[in-house]
C-alpha cells in the first residue's frame, strides 16, 4: 500500500503538461484494432487502465508495439479478433471492459472478462442488455464481472434508447454495430462523450449524429465500415489537468497554463462551473487536432462563488464532480449538483466517499441518493492530519490529495497508487508547480 502525504503549500506557478486523454487512448487502441492496416498513436496515456487494454487486444491477437515515440496497431480489419487463451482482466477500467465487450460480442470468439475488486462490483446490466438484443450469448455474476460472452459474428443490428448518458454504453453498442450488416441507431437523453463517433468518421465510417428539440442525441451508423488505419495524435487529459488547476484556484497567489489539453466541448463542463463561479480560466492557442479541439488551459487563484449546476451538464463534468466538489468547498455560499446518481457507480460510490470525507474536515454538505450540496467559503481548522482511503479510486485520492495542500495539519491518502489508472505522473507534476507533496 502507497501512502501519499500532502501538506499547506505557497503558490503555485509553472507550465505544465498532464498525460494524454484516457478516453481518446483506450479509443485510438480499440478502433485501431479494427482498422485495415497500420494505426499510429502519439502521447498515447501509458497508465495502468489503458495498458490493460492494449494487453487484452495483444491477447485477442492484435499485434501493437511501440517504436520510438509511436505506439503501432496493426489492425486486421473488423471481426477478425481471435479467441484468448486467458481471462481477459481489465483491472480497474470501466471503460477498457465495456468496450471491449461491445468489440467482440460483434466477433465469433468467446472471451471470459474480468477486474480488480473496484471493478468486479461495478455494474454491467447497461451493456449486457444491448448486447444480448444483437444477438451475443452472456454469462454474468448477476450482471456483474466476471462476465463470459460468446461473441454474434453478424449481430443484430439494433435501434437503441439508453436511459443513461453514458459514453461507454455508447461506445459499447457502437463498436458492435461495426460488423453488423445493417444500421444500428443509438439515442441518448443528454449528449455524452463524442471521442468514438468523430474518431470512426476520421477513420472512414458512415456515422451521423443529430440533436433533436436540443436534447435527444440520436446516432446512426452504417455496418461493414471500411476503416483505414491512421495517425491519431492523442491530446492530454481535460480531467487529469483538472487536479492542477483546481489546486491552483485555491492556494492564494497560485497561477499556472496546462499545454496542449482536449477542449472537446463535452469534456469541459468543470472549466465552464469555475468560469461560473467567477473562477478565472482562460483557453488559450485553441487549434484542431485530428477532429479534437485542443488548447492551453490559463488558471490563476480566484475567489469563488456557489452556483447550481444544470442537470444537463452533469455528462460534460462527469470526471471532475470529486475535484468540483473541493472547490465548492471554497466557494461562497450554496454549490448544488443534482442528477449524479451514476457517481454512484463509479470506481467507488462517489458520492458517499466525497461527502463522508469532506465530513471529516468539517466541511458543511449533504447528499440525497442523487444529489450533493455544499456551503462553502467558510474556514475549517481540522486540528490534526486527516486520513482518506481512496477505496481504489484514482480521483478521490487525487481530489482529497488538492485539499491537503491548502490545510494546515494536511492530509495522507492511503492507496494512493490507484492514482497510476490514469495520470502515472500526478505526484511529479504537482510537485513541479510547487504542490507539497510527501511519500
Ligand atoms: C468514459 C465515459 C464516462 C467516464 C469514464 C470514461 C469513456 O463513463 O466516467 O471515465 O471514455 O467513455 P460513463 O460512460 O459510464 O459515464
Amino acid at each position: 500500500m502507497v501512502s501519499i502525504i500532502s501538506e499547506k503549500s505557497k503558490k503555485l506557478s509553472g507550465e505544465i503538461f498532464v498525460p494524454g486523454d484516457k478516453s481518446i487512448s483506450h479509443r485510438a487502441l480499440i478502433l485501431g484494432a479494427c482498422a485495415i492496416g497500420k494505426t499510429t498513436i502519439e502521447n498515447l496515456l501509458e497508465s495502468e487502465d489503458v495498458l490493460a487494454t492494449l494487453k487484452a487486444l495483444k491477447e485477442l491477437g492484435i499485434s501493437i508495439k511501440k517504436n520510438h515515440k509511436f505506439w503501432e496497431v496493426r489492425g486486421n480489419g473488423l471481426g477478425s479478433l481471435t479467441n484468448p487463451k486467458k481471462t481477459l482482466n481489465l483491472g480497474n477500467s470501466g471503460t477498457g471492459v465495456r468496450l471491449l465487450m461491445g468489440l467482440v460480442s460483434g466477433c465469433d470468439i468467446t472471451v471470459t472478462f474480468t477486474g480488480d475488486e473496484s471493478l468486479n462490483t461495478r455494474p454491467m446490466k447497461r451493456v449486457i442488455i444491448p448486447l444480448e438484443q444483437s444477438g451475443a450469448e452472456i454469462l454474468s455474476n448477476n450482471f456483474k464481472l466476471p462476465v463470459t460472452i460468446k461473441g454474434n459474428k453478424i449481430p443484430i443490428p439494433i435501434k437503441y434508447t439508453s436511459s443513461l448518458s453514458s459514453a461507454q454504453v455508447k461506445s459499447c453498442v457502437l463498436l458492435n454495430g461495426l460488423t453488423s450488416t445493417g444500421d444500428t441507431s443509438y439515442s441518448e437523453a443528454i449528449k455524452s462523450r463524442d471521442h468514438t463517433e468523430k474518431m470512426l468518421n476520421f477513420m472512414g465510417a458512415k456515422i451521423f449524429s443529430k440533436c433533436i428539440n436540443n436534447k435527444t442525441n440520436k446516432i446512426k451508423l452504417s455496418g461493414l465500415p471500411y476503416l483505414k488505419g491512421k495517425h491519431f495524435s492523442i491530446p492530454n487529459d481535460p480531467s487529469s489537468a483538472a487536479f492542477p488547476s483546481a489546486a491552483t484556484l485555491i492556494i492564494p497567489d497560485s497561477e499556472i497554463k496546462i499545454k496542449n489539453v482536449c477542449l472537446n466541448e463535452l469534456r469541459i463542463g468543470f472549466y465552464i462551473s469555475i468560469k461560473e463561479m467567477g473562477g478565472y480560466v482562460k483557453f488559450i492557442n485553441q487549434k484542431n487536432i485530428s477532429g479534437e479541439v485542443v488548447g492551453d488551459i490559463h488558471v490563476k487563484y480566484s475567489k469563488l462563488n456557489g452556483i447550481i449546476i444544470p442537470e444537463n451538464r452533469v455528462p460534460s463534468m462527469i470526471d471532475e464532480f470529486p475535484i468540483f466538489c473541493i472547490l465548492a468547498c471554497f466557494a461562497k455560499g450554496k454549490t448544488v449538483i443534482r442528477g449524479i446518481q451514476d457517481l454512484r457507480n463509479k470506481e467507488s460510490d462517489r458520492i458517499k466517499e466525497i461527502v463522508e470525507n469532506l465530513k471529516k474536515f468539517g466541511f458543511s454538505v449533504k447528499s440525497t441518493p442523487n444529489s450533493i450540496s455544499i456551503i462553502g467559503g467558510k474556514k475549517v481548522n481540522p486540528r490534526k492530519q486527516i486520513i482518506i482511503d481512496s477505496k481504489f479510486d484514482h480521483r478521490i485520492a487525487m481530489s482529497f490529495l488538492c485539499l491537503g495542500l491548502s490545510m494546515e495539519n494536511g492530509v495522507e491518502v492511503k492507496n494512493a497508487e490507484t492514482i497510476s489508472t490514469s495520470f502515472p505522473n500526478f505526484y511529479d507534476i504537482m510537485k513541479s508547480i510547487g504542490a507539497n507533496l510527501k511519500k
